[in-house]
């Protein structure tokens, strides 16, 4: 399992005073030193944290996975070919939303993607993750369209109120983690995570390649630092995986 490093917040404390530090590429550097594998940043169409620039940073200095988080618009896929990450993670994107709030609604964008998105990226050798609750209907049209990975949401299972909602909900993580691997596509996950329930989650859920924390492991660095969070995190995965 390989943990991806979301630096979107180390470009909202920059923001905040319109200074150039922190400065989100040196800290993906830091993470990937530490020994993340690789780098998540969404660029979001309001620009609030990772801006353009930044991307074009990002892919000069990352030496591991570029994962370039975005909305299907037309403005981002144009950016995205022009980057050619690793892996396009498709999200829904809402302009009051503080953050992304769930999966893709599969049944509103399925003829959309088919015609518009996919096509973009044919033969573009980026590979394309889909952001989905674990919902089997979603799965299954992921598969159709031929996505090569499905970033399952974890946000539930890490908002849930009591111990029976989060362990329902990673019953439905683990099932819906059997239907991918099934199916040929790659298992990420992520949203929400963090020290306490990152450990639940890779005990119950298989198949998971790689999987994306921001918030949580940006907050522990305040305290920590910024590598020896990271460390931390991957010493997690590793006794998790035992
Ligand atoms: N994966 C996706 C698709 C996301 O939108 C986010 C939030 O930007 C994350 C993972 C990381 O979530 P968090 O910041 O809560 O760790």
């Amino acid at each position: 399992m390989k943990l991806l490093v979301n630096i979107d917040h180390i470009a909202t404390l920059r923001n905040a005073r319109g200074e150039n530090y922190p400065d989100p590429v040196t800290a993906a550097s830091v993470c990937e030193q530490a020994g993340a594998s690789g780098i998540v940043f969404h660029l979001r169409s309001d620009r609030r944290h990772i801006i353009d620039e930044d991307v074009y940073r990002l892919k000069k200095s990352v030496k591991g996975i570029l994962d370039f988080e975005m909305a299907a618009t037309q403005e981002m896929i144009k950016i995205c070919l022009d980057i050619h990450p690793h892996l396009c993670t498709l999200v829904p994107e809402g302009r009051e939303e503080l953050t992304t709030e769930g999966g893709l609604n599969m049944n509103v964008v399925y003829s959309d993607f088919a015609e518009r998105v996919f096509p973009a990226f044919k033969d573009t050798g980026i590979g394309i993750s889909l952001f989905l609750d674990p919902i089997a209907r979603d799965i299954e049209l992921a598969h159709k369209l031929g996505a090569n990975a499905v970033e399952l949401h974890t946000g539930r299972f890490a908002n849930a109120l009591d111990p029976e909602a989060g362990r329902l909900e990673l019953d439905r993580l683990a099932a819906a983690a059997i239907m991918i691997h099934e199916a040929g596509m790659q298992v990420n996950a992520g949203h929400g995570l963090n020290q306490k329930n990152l450990p639940l989650l890779i005990r119950h859920v298989p198949h998971i390649q790689e999987i994306s924390i921001g918030h949580a492991l940006v907050s522990d660095a305040l305290y920590d630092g910024l590598g020896s969070t990271v460390r931390k995190y991957l010493q997690l995965i590793d006794t998790g995986l035992k």
